[in-house]
């Protein structure tokens, strides 16, 4: 149970007059305890979106907007991208702590272990239309894992690495499935022999034609780039894993409405929009002045995509490493793409326009992960889902601390009644 301070805020309605706690954490914000408002006082707190609301008290994932800082478990999220690898990340914000070595191998075996998918799941894709979106299969698959393994509804008390493993193994299955079936091409199995990220690109990439070479590069880059992603406190898709988590749905069930909360535009769709954005003002002459002066318009459809943050109020450090992750492997792989010059130019006339610095609109984590995901070939409808195969260690982490909380409860906000008032009628039913 999070720290109660001695400190109160006093509220004032009318004759009324109420001492609300106030909450501590260890950093960041402090919270106005309002549990007992409404018994009190009669009334709610109106908050659309929740900017101003902590929806739950966590241990997972830190976030400094204001200094552009994120922890994960206390690491400072460049160190943990520089320093170790994805599936390490996944097993320390579970966990939190990061695995010793014995720890990380028996990891590694359940990742191996669990990697295959029931053959009778291929069907499902086989009956997707052409050009489904690789979203909507990823969320479909997975809320269809607890029909192939009953066994997930009553796992609450399986071990916990069994249960992590098993769904980040068979979820990048699925999604290099996903991505075989947008191409028309053979599944391709994974492999015991290769680890996480090499196995994803070469299910993905290889075929009974192509001798997909691993590129040691592009491997930990893309291994990078699922850390950056791995978690992010309380975002719309992991508050989704949560509220849904908290009506005693299973973990599987949470996580697949998690992914349809990712899919938004305005949330991890948002990776994809920036490229057909750069794509936009490539086909217009490169004009980024044009598209600057469209987003200061108001208009939402003409924002800049991968711009603004509701907790960054400065540059997102995830941005920061992509941005150099991009240099570097567009420099390795050789690769001269007009995008990245335009999302530079960008950059650099938004960044020098008191619009966005005055509004604290800077670059996200989506601005220049599309790029990178172009880089290696991954086509734009699969940069969602790779964004949620690394954000999927913070949903399991969110769930399980959700699920672990003896004090927890169903999500079931209140609202502000705006609607007709009651209107003359006869019932049978009614008193
Ligand atoms: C992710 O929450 C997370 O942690 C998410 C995420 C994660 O890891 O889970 O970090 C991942 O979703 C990153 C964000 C990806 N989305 C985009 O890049 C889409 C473009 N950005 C936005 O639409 C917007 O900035 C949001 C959705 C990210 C944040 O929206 P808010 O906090 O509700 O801000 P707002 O809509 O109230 O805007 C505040 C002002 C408005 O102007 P005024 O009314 O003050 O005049 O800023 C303007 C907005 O018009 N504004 C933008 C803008 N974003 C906000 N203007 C131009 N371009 C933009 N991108």
């Amino acid at each position: 149970m999070q720290e109660k301070s001695p400190e109160t805020a006093e509220l004032r309605y009318g004759e009324k007059s109420l001492e609300l706690p106030v909450l501590k954490g260890t950093a960041g914000d402090t919270a106005l305890d309002i549990r007992s408002l409404r018994k009190l006082t009669g009334m709610v707190a109106f908050d659309p979106g929740f900017a101003n609301t902590a929806s739950c008290a966590s241990r997972i994932c830190y976030i400094d907007g204001e200094k552009g800082q994120l922890f994960y478990r206390g690491y400072p999220v460049e160190y943990l991208a520089e320093n170790h690898e994805f599936v390490e990340v996944a097993y320390l914000l579970v966990h939190g702590q990061l695995p010793d070595p014995d720890e990380r191998a028996r990891f590694s075996e359940l990742l191996n272990r669990h990697s295959l998918i029931h053959e009778d799941m291929q069907h499902f894709f086989r009956n997707y239309p052409e050009g489904a979106h690789p979203m909507a299969i990823l969320s479909a698959m997975v809320v269809s894992l607890s029909t192939f393994y009953p066994e997930l509804e009553a796992s609450e008390d399986e071990e916990i690495d069994i249960t992590v493993t098993r769904l980040l193994s068979k979820l990048r299955t699925i999604a290099a499935f996903s991505y075989k079936k947008s191409v028309g091409e053979a599944f391709v199995y994974p492999s015991y022999k290769l680890k996480y990220c090499e196995n994803l690109l070469n299910m993905m990439f290889s075929s009974s034609v192509v001798d997909y070479q691993l590129d040691p590069v592009v491997v930990r880059t893309l291994d990078r780039v699922l850390t950056l992603h791995a978690d992010h406190g309380q975002n719309c898709s992991t508050t989704t894993v949560r509220m849904v988590g908290s009506a005693g749905a299973n973990l599987y069930a949470s996580v697949a409405a998690g992914i349809c909360a990712l899919w938004g535009n305005l949330h991890g769709g948002a990776n994809q929009s920036v490229i057909e954005m750069l794509e936009r003002i490539a086909a217009d002459g490169g004009n980024v002045e044009r598209a600057i002066e469209a987003a200061k318009s108001g208009d939402r459809a003409r924002r800049l995509m991968g711009f603004g943050h509701r907790v960054y109020k400065t540059y997102d450090p995830r941005a920061r490493v992509a941005k150099k992750l991009y240099h570097d492997l567009a420099r390795h792989l050789n690769i001269d793409d007009p995008l990245h010059e335009i999302a530079l130019r960008l950059e650099e006339k938004a960044l020098s326009d008191p619009y966005f610095t005055e509004r604290g609109l800077y670059p996200n984590i989506d601005f220049y992960t599309g790029l990178i995901f172009r880089a290696m070939g991954i086509p734009r409808e699969m940069f969602t889902v790779m964004f949620a195969l690394g954000r999927l260690p913070g949903w399991i982490a969110h769930w399980l601390e959700q699920h672990a909380d003896p004090e927890k409860r169903i999500a079931r906000p209140r609202q502000l009644y705006l609607g007709p008032e009651p209107r003359p009628s006869q019932s049978s039913f009614s008193s």
